[in-house]
């Protein structure tokens, strides 16, 4: 097919992006251990893929206490900065740019992935139903410690921090992980969120959190070089809300002010979807760029480009096994496929070995 929209640019934030195609963040696990450190082969793998318009990384732990799985990088040590000050260098080089996902993972963890073997946090004493990855295999979620009220200036600072790093370490910009069933998730959705105090109990009080932490990180960069992503149906990781259309809605008001670069959403989570819930109503509300995220393929997300429904698509899986993803669309080329069991860990392989359209040749 031919493409009117989907290979045309347009502003995100200050920058301006050649084309609407976003590498969506994807966890790979494959930092240097120990220490959680972005290493060679990250960079090749991010190089590859910079024919993105703008990349997201995988998401990062902004510190220990926010690490939920093995091999997740982080963003709070010195040789995390420098690990990633190679990547962001290897995407300038080719003309591209990258965004960090700053990451806590909040109940999504386990004291044995945790500083001194403590209970992972969460805004409630609930433990996710499911089972977490660990050294000793797979393990049922802990009941995670609640979080002192004391504690949350604490959080928030590490958010900020994570922004300066990212700064020092040469990106464009960062993205608030706020979806998923992680930490600022847990906070902002009732299935999670049963505190009695500021942090609880009413909507405002519940995206209190993720408000706190988007002026934090704004302090750092200025709205137009930060973007958020968020679940509002995702069930993923035992999330739930009486009322998401309602909560949503309130957040997004209450983020306009700081004026975001985009609004990122996981409208389908691998397979999973709810056609109740209203995408574009949130488009309309937000005033920055709208990102849609979860199962699109060039066609649709021609089409969703053409009826004003998004902004920008971020290709996820895609983009695992086909590391010139945005030419194959536009050549019509076949894509590859991409190995499950190579997703998560490991080495280069099923990482950096995906052909080009050049090497298929
Ligand atoms: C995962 O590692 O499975 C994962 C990480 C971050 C997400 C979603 C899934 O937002």
């Amino acid at each position: 097919m031919s493409f009117k929209y989907l290979f045309t640019e347009a502003k995100l934030g200050s920058l301006t992006l050649p084309h609407r195609i976003v590498m969506a963040p994807m966890t790979r696990s494959r930092s240097a251990q120990p220490g959680d450190i972005p290493q060679a082969m990250n960079v090749e793998y991010y190089q590859q893929r910079s024919s993105a318009a703008l990349i997201i990384t995988e998401a990062s732990q902004i510190s220990p206490q926010g690490k939920g799985y093995t091999g997740t990088p982080g963003i709070y040590s010195r040789e995390q900065i420098q690990g990633w000050k190679a990547v962001c260098d290897a995407i300038h080089a080719q003309g591209s740019r990258v965004f960090i996902q700053l990451w806590h993972v909040g109940r999504i963890s386990h004291s044995s992935l945790q500083p001194d073997g403590a209970l992972p946090v969460a805004p409630s004493a609930i433990a996710a139903t499911g089972q977490v990855f660990t050294d000793q295999g797979l393990l049922d979620f802990e009941t995670p410690r609640a979080l002192e009220l004391e504690e949350i200036p604490g959080i928030i600072e590490q958010y900020r921090q994570a922004a300066i790093n990212a700064k020092e370490a040469g990106f464009d910009g960062v993205e608030i992980h706020a979806a998923n069933g992680y930490l600022l998730d847990q906070f902002l959705r009732d299935g999670s969120n049963k505190r009695t105090d500021s942090y609880g109990g009413s909507m405002q009080n519940r995206a209190r959190l993720i408000l706190e932490v988007t002026q934090a990180v704004t302090s750092i960069w200025g709205g137009d070089r930060v973007g958020i992503r968020i679940s509002p149906t995702g069930t993923f990781n035992d999330m739930s809300d009486s009322e998401p259309q309602a909560l949503y809605r309130y957040l997004v008001d209450a983020l306009n002010p700081f004026k975001l670069a985009y609004l990122h959403v996981v409208e389908h989570f691998w397979g999973e979807s709810d056609t109740s819930f209203d995408f574009i109503a949130l488009r309309e509300a937000f005033n920055g760029a709208y990102m849609a995220n979860g199962a699109y393929t060039a066609e649709s997300a021609e089409a969703s480009l053409a009826n004003m429904h998004c902004d920008f698509i971020s290709f996820g899986v895609p983009f695992i096994a086909n590391p010139d993803l945005p030419r194959r669309f536009k050549c019509a080329h076949k894509l590859n496929v991409a190995d499950q069991s190579t997703f998560y860990g490991g080495d280069e392989h099923g990482y950096t070995d995906y052909p080009s359209m050049e090497d298929e040749q």
